[in-house]
């Protein structure tokens, strides 16, 4: 029974683009154009990559990738921002110390940042032969829960997860708590949008309801797009390595709970959430999806230019939010505490 299976993988042509590209610091701040724009300083720290025309206030009408003078991002055509929360470590004394990020496996040369993916099918589907929809200019979307802090209120998100890296290229098991162990090399987020989109709306007022996972539940099925969501776009996938390790030697919670806490105060992990402005330059973004490229080693052969991690490297933004975030802290910027209950701010 195997032998037919293995048979039609084999012949199976990829046709489509399986992108993975890294994308360095931008910037790390309390900025959050999407769920709080305009306010300076945003309720909580994020750290954002992609084009330095991120701002407080991005207005989806607005040109973006026109604005933009440089892109911390591999495809030099990606104005695109994308950002996280922030991870910071716990002492025993009750301060906190921010948590910084690793350029990702072969891209360890970058400053920070995050590697994104963009999928026609699941990540171990190597044939990609689905026909993707790209984004359009002004579309912006959010996942996770915020407020989450019990498994149940994060069974929905259950595509954004946590690997504890004993080594650096550990991929597996996904968690979605913080992990409770040591992890040797560092702890890596993984972040993945819904993929059917409503096909009218750029946004919606949660930042959520005009993007769906499939019918089946998962993208990784292949399952359809419900009727309220009929577009199938690409999978977003972002992977944040986060530098536990000078964290390790230090004493932790003699409790047995786990030191790291998101910079909005949640300890359990279940908020992680990510966000997302679309900002390629023109129709950059479906020209990569249709073509063969893959991940991001030959996508030059198809015409799209790549720049240098070094490059990327020098596309950063000054903080417009003047505080600090590296030092050994009372208290989260923002004035959040470490908790496992309910939000307290
Ligand atoms: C951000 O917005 C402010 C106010 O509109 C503006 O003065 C500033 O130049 C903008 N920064 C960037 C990097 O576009
Ligand atoms: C709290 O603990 C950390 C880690 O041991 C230490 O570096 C820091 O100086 C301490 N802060 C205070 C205020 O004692
Ligand atoms: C790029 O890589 C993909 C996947 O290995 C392959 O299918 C495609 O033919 C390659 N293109 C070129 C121009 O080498």
């Amino acid at each position: 029974m195997r032998r037919p299976i293995l048979f039609a993988l084999l012949l199976a042509v990829r046709s489509n683009a399986l992108v993975r590209f890294h994308c360095s610091q931008l910037v790390t701040e309390r900025l959050d154009p999407l769920v709080t724009p305009g306010m300076v300083p945003s309720p909580h720290v994020h750290q954002i990559v992609g084009g330095n025309s991120f701002n407080a206030t991005m207005h989806p009408e607005k040109d973006m990738p026109g604005e933009s003078t440089c892109t911390s991002c591999q495809f030099t055509e990606d104005f695109s921002n994308y950002w996280t929360a922030v991870m910071f470590f716990r002492a025993q004394n009750g301060s906190y110390k921010r948590v910084h990020q690793l350029g990702n496996n072969q891209f360890t040369t970058a400053n920070g940042g995050l590697t994104i993916y963009y999928m026609q099918d699941a990540i171990y589907d190597r044939a990609q032969k689905s026909k993707v929809t790209a984004f359009q200019p002004g579309f912006r979307m959010f996942v996770g829960n915020v407020n989450a802090r019990t498994l149940e209120e994060a069974a929905r998100f259950r595509y954004l997860t946590y690997t504890c890296l004993d080594t650096f290229v550990t991929r597996a098991p996904e968690t979605i708590a913080f992990p409770k162990r040591h992890c040797k090399e560092g702890i890596m987020t993984t972040l993945r949008f819904p993929t059917c989109w409503d096909g009218k709306n750029l946004d919606s007022p949660d930042h959520m309801a005009h993007m769906s996972y499939p019918e089946t539940g998962t993208f990784e099925s292949n399952g359809p797009c419900p009727a309220s969501h009929p577009v199938r776009t690409a999978q977003v996938m972002y992977e944040v390595v986060w530098d536990t390790k000078p964290f390790n030697g230090l004493p932790w919670p003699e409790d047995g709970s786990n030191p790291f806490v998101w910079s909005f105060g949640d300890a359990t992990g279940y908020a992680n959430h990510a966000d997302y402005v679309f900002g390629w330059k023109g129709d950059a973004l479906q020209r990569v999806l249709d073509s063969p490229c893959h991940f991001s080693t030959n996508c030059s052969e198809y015409g799209f230019k790549l720049q240098s991690i070094a490059n990327m490297n020098k596309c950063v933004q000054l903080p417009v939010v003047d505080e600090d975030i590296d030092g050994w802290l009372p208290a989260l910027p923002g004035g959040y505490q470490s908790q496992y209950g309910p939000t307290a701010l």
